[in-house]
């Protein structure tokens, strides 16, 4: 596996694979990989001839305060998770590489304008998606793959993203890839190795409490007020847990309705201990 740190080696090697007429794939992770991202590199390994992973932990999408210090790294462990699973070649660029201007600064977004990004994890985390949408773009126009592969975890940036390469006619195919969950069912992220062990245990009530919503939808219930409130109060069985928001929207536009059905997304954010955590099904 290649590992590459500037952008200049991406296009190079990139190049050189299109002359010999190989495909693409791109997988964007910001690191402390675990079997969700593995799953992604793997089925980009399956579609395409070449894969390149990116390993940057981006920092217009944090705001001050939030945990982009803390945020855990560990590159050596991301390389061998990354080779085993079939990458190409990973692209770790230093935060200057990304941002010339420095200190992880710019002056050009791209910013989706309409209400998408304001909805659910925007809510709390206002400049998140014009920080994702930056960086992705960036990510498509030094790599420029032919399919890019992002986790159904989070659902709206996947849904902001596909709306981003519309808007903006990148041609590039997203492949949304299905949650991968421990035996217990919590959803595996990189943020879980922060929970502590009974925090541990409180976080697995996200995933009950999403369960109860399919089985509300699969008995018939229609009102999304009933679906969230069941939702809700399962979590906050959970003393330890804090809820910061549980959302019934449309799996592609991102607006809240009234009434669930098929292809509703039941998403929530939920604080545990100092990790905040996010899930989500579609009915
Ligand atoms: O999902 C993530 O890990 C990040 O938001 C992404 C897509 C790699 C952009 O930094």
């Amino acid at each position: 596996m290649i590992i590459a740190n500037t952008i200049s080696q991406v296009r190079d090697q990139v190049r050189q694979w299109r002359r010999e007429g190989l495909t693409v794939g791109l997988v964007p992770t910001m690191g402390y990989l675990h079997e969700g991202h593995g799953s992604l590199v793997g089925k980009a390994a399956e579609d395409c001839d070449r894969v390149v992973a990116s390993v940057f932990v981006n920092p217009t999408q944090f705001a001050p305060g939030e945990d982009l210090a803390s945020y855990p790294r560990d590159f050596e462990r991301d390389c061998e998770i990354l080779e085993k699973q079939g990458c190409s070649m990973v692209f770790h660029p230093s935060v200057d590489e990304m941002y010339p201007d420095g200190n992880g600064k710019t002056d050009t977004y791209i910013e989706i304008l309409n209400d998408m990004p304001k909805q659910l994890c925007g809510r709390t985390r206002p400049n998140h998606f014009r920080g994702v949408c930056t960086v992705v773009g960036k990510l498509f126009n030094i790599v420029l793959p032919d399919k890019a592969y992002f986790g159904e975890k989070d659902a709206q940036q996947l849904a902001i993203i596909r709306r981003m390469v519309r808007d903006l006619s990148y041609g590039i195919e997203i492949v949304g890839c299905p949650i991968v969950r421990e035996p217990d069912g919590l959803a595996k992220s990189s943020r879980n190795i922060h929970l502590k062990p009974d925090e541990r245990k409180a976080a697995v009530a996200l995933y009950r409490s999403l369960k109860i919503a399919e089985e509300m939808a699969s008995d018939g219930e229609k009102s999304s007020k009933a679906v969230t409130d069941a939702v809700r109060a399962e979590i906050e069985k959970e003393p330890l847990a804090e809820v910061e928001y549980v959302s019934a929207v449309d799996s592609l536009s991102m607006e809240p309705v009234e009434t669930v059905g098929k292809g509703t997304l039941i998403a929530i954010a939920v604080r545990i201990g100092q990790t905040r955590l996010i899930d989500n099904c579609v009915l």
